[in-house]
């Protein structure tokens, strides 16, 4: 008897997730999975595109994301990652994570990022898994824990030291916890003031509950400026002595003085790679973006203000002619902004391309979905990716750019029949014009839909078609990291 599908896409050009040659083909679809890769000529579906020049790849992985708050927001919210093709996303990073604590007043930055008053409400990571069950998202959610959240709820406000043998004991507890219900690993984002107090071994007390579950981690580093190196020498001493996967969140050279260290922090990287499992994520700019830190400001790096709780009215300006304005320094000007959001212009373009281009790196975007004048990263990552780096300046090739996104993302955190195009996966899809497929979104403009991407299915349901926007379903699911 012939094939019958929900859905077939007949004739694309099929970019599997692997880094295998494109080549042509169809694929069907039958409720959540893909049922048929090939030629299904003999095939009926319920619903049939002709897709004829068209590019066909597994959903898009966003392995760094904030969006902890945006995955409960309704569907319009995530329009900023259907609309790149992103199917899944994976939240908690940088030590930020909005399960477990409960809070009603402001919590210090950079915990602002994702949760506002009202949002930290979540006093276990059950209630956080019951909550993306309740009200599901367009993408899938990949979750991880953060030491900044668990030293916000452990230490009693004082932050400013190493956590004592009682909050580490709690921290680990809540960890373990945590990964029972659902988690798939700690992070740490040792930069930040609520997290640089933490010493080597906290870090590796609290994270010692990943071993046996099975859990990855993950770091925003302590330094990624004049001491990229040690901070990645730490990075792999935690991975090693926890025993489990160690993951450099936006790895990246900061400050004028570093650039073009990627030669040897990428060289470190691969030799610890023959030791011990260890990758990281990289997003395709040379500004970051985080909350505004008056202390670490200086002249010689621009600055963009992303938000301002007292002044608004000055999101999307440049820091020194805000300062300029009022008639003062950029720090005096800064102090005054707080609390706030910056973009720093802190890399060099030919770093960025040599890490992207490097097979170890896989696409993140860590772009901040509550701003109010975002980095154009939340917007435009991946068709950036595609669109720029390797249909126009053929940094790497489409295949490649694809895998960086898929398959090899997939592999390492442990998702399972994700980021492939293969029968029996899950039926998470992008289809777009490899032609036209670019990003929209500037510095200047940040909040801007792509181009070229024409419809994407996450779970075998569509939730993005090109014109229309989002269709409203929202077929997402928690999803963890299991081991093969
Ligand atoms: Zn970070
Ligand atoms: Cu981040």
């Amino acid at each position: 008897m012939a094939l019958r599908c929900d859905l077939i896409i007949r004739d694309a050009t099929l970019f599997d997730g692997t880094g295998a040659p494109r080549r042509v083909g169809d694929v069907g679809v039958t409720g959540d999975r893909i049922t048929g890769v090939g030629d299904l000529g003999g095939a009926t579906a319920d619903r049939e595109v002709m897709a004829t020049g068209r590019a066909l790849a597994p959903g898009f992985i966003d392995a760094h994301t904030h969006d902890d708050r945006a995955v409960l927001m309704g569907c319009d919210c995530l329009r900023c990652k259907s609309s790149q093709g992103v199917t899944t996303v994976v939240v908690g990073n940088c030590g930020v994570s909005l399960a477990p604590l409960t809070t009603t007043a402001r919590p210090p930055a950079p915990l602002d990022l994702i949760g506002e008053d009202g949002w930290w409400r979540f006093d276990s990571f059950a209630e956080y898994a019951d909550a993306i069950r309740k009200t599901p998202a367009a993408v899938n959610t990949y979750a991880i824990v953060g030491h900044q959240t668990l030293r916000v709820r452990c230490m009693g406000g004082d932050l400013a030291r190493p956590a004592n043998d009682r909050e580490i004991a709690e921290m680990r507890r809540l960890v373990a916890e945590s990964l029972a219900e659902g988690a798939s690993g700690f992070s740490t984002g040792l930069w930040y003031p609520p997290n640089m107090h933490a010493t080597t071994e906290e870090v590796i007390a609290v994270g010692e509950p990943l071993k046996a579950a099975g859990g990855m981690y993950f770091t925003h580093m302590r330094d990624e400026a004049d001491r990229v190196c040690a901070s990645i020498e730490e990075t792999l001493k935690i991975g090693k002595r926890i025993g489990v996967p160690a993951w450099i969140s936006h790895h990246k050279c900061s400050m004028p003085e570093n650039y073009g260290r990627s030669v040897q922090t990428l060289a470190l990287l691969e030799a610890s790679a023959s030791l011990q499992e260890v990758a990281f994520d990289m997003y395709p700019y040379p500004a970051g973006s985080t909350v505004l830190m008056p202390d670490r400001l200086r002249d010689d790096v621009r600055v963009i203000i992303t938000w301002s709780i007292p002044h608004p009215e000055f999101a999307g300006k440049d820091l020194k002619e805000v300062a300029r304005g009022w008639n003062t320094d950029i720090r005096t000007a800064a102090e005054k902004l707080l609390p706030a959001g910056a973009i720093t212009f802190q890399m060099d373009e030919e770093d960025v391309r040599r890490i992207m281009a490097h097979p170890m790196s896989v696409i993140g975007s860590d772009g901040i979905p509550h701003d109010a004048h975002p980095h154009p990263r939340l917007w435009g990552t991946f068709p950036r990716v595609l669109g720029l780096y390797s249909r126009q300046l053929g940094l790497l090739s489409m295949e490649e750019a694809i895998h960086k996104m898929t398959g090899r993302t997939a592999s390492l955190f442990g998702m399972i029949d994700r980021g492939v195009l293969r029968e029996g996966a899950y039926a998470d899809l992008v289809l777009f014009d490899p032609a036209r497929v670019m990003d929209a979104a500037t510095f200047e403009v940040p909040k801007q839909e792509s181009l070229g991407i024409d419809e994407v299915w996450t779970n075998g349901r569509p939730v993005f078609r090109a014109g229309a926007g989002m269709t409203g379903e929202t077929p997402g699911r928690l999803i963890r990291r299991n081991r093969v």
